[in-house]
């Protein structure tokens, strides 16, 4: 596995990949990998012949009070899980490489959808997101990209953006990845006390119970988001929105496709999750 953490050695690279005419697939993270970031080569693999993973945590996208200087960083057992998994090469920058020019650059702003949901509660988040991937795209030059579906508006927004701007990168979205207990896997969840711990997979257990009454025929859609924020709230959880939405993240159509969405905070740690359904 070819570890990259330049824009000269990434350009040559990706040179030889194209003069070989191999397929590049690219898995963009912020590192600290676990098993759901880990699955996501599967669907890189089914896409293309040659897999780069990404690790940069990326200033951009967080808040002034966010987490961003205690966000793990462990990037040698990263660059192990990568190269047991058959990933090719990983691009692991510094923050000077990609952004040499300062953090107040070029901004990528995605309209409405990224400024919805967790757009709304964590003011231009989105476009630290938008904006670090459009560099990783031209940077990388992938033919395919896979994002999570854990993070479902992130891999909405990413698709608006790639349509609009017409990037030639196919993106793919990949199954949440879920502890045994229900609860999405994420690097956040180390932050959680064991008492937090062991409440948080009422998150999506409180998903299931909306979509188990959505299934046996309630409609009333304000009531069921505004009973699910109670249950959290019963549970200790802050909730920030749950909603039931359509799958682009539009009003919903029933019967249909539908998308439960939430974000709660736990303590101080903030947990996303997301469930799809058809009714
Ligand atoms: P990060 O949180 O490191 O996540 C990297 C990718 O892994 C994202 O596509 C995310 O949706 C996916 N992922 C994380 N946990 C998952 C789970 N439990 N199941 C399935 N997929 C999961 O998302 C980011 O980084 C950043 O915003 C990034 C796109 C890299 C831009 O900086």
């Amino acid at each position: 596995m070819q570890l990259l953490q330049d824009v000269s050695a990434l350009r040559a690279w990706r040179e030889a990949e194209r003069a070989s005419g191999r397929r590049v697939a690219l898995v963009p993270t912020m590192g600290n990998l676990h098993p759901g970031h880990i699955a996501l080569l599967d669907t890189a693999r089914a896409h293309a012949e040659t897999l780069i993973a990404s690790i940069f945590v990326n200033p951009l996208q967080f808040g002034p009070n966010e987490d961003f200087d205690r966000y793990p960083r462990t990037l040698d057992d990263d660059l192990a899980a990568l190269r047991k998994a058959g990933c090719q090469a990983v691009f692991a920058p510094d923050e000077a490489t990609l952004y040499p020019h300062g953090r107040d650059i070029t901004q990528v702003h995605v309209p409405e959808l990224g400024d919805m949901l967790c757009g709304a509660d964590r003011p231009g988040h989105f476009d630290g997101v938008t904006t670090v991937v459009s560099l990783l795209f031209n940077l990388v030059q992938p033919d395919a990209a896979v994002f999570g579906e854990k993070d479902y508006q992130q891999l909405q927004i990413i698709r608006r953006m790639v349509r609009d701007l017409h990037m030639p990168v196919a993106v793919h979205g990949h199954p949440i990845a879920r502890e045994p207990d229900g609860l999405a896997r994420s690097s956040r969840n180390q932050y959680l006390s064991p008492d937090e711990r062991a409440v948080a997979p009422k998150l999506y257990a409180t998903l299931r119970e909306l979509a188990e009454a959505l299934r046996a025929g309630g409609r009333d859609i304000p009531a069921l988001e505004t009973q699910g924020m109670e249950r959290l709230r019963h549970a200790c959880f802050s909730p920030v929105y749950l909603r039931i939405l359509g799958p682009d993240l539009g009003p919903p159509q029933v019967p249909g496709e539908l998308l439960i969405v939430v974000a709660a905070r736990l303590g101080n740690t903030r947990l996303i999750d997301n469930l799809r359904l058809s009714v």
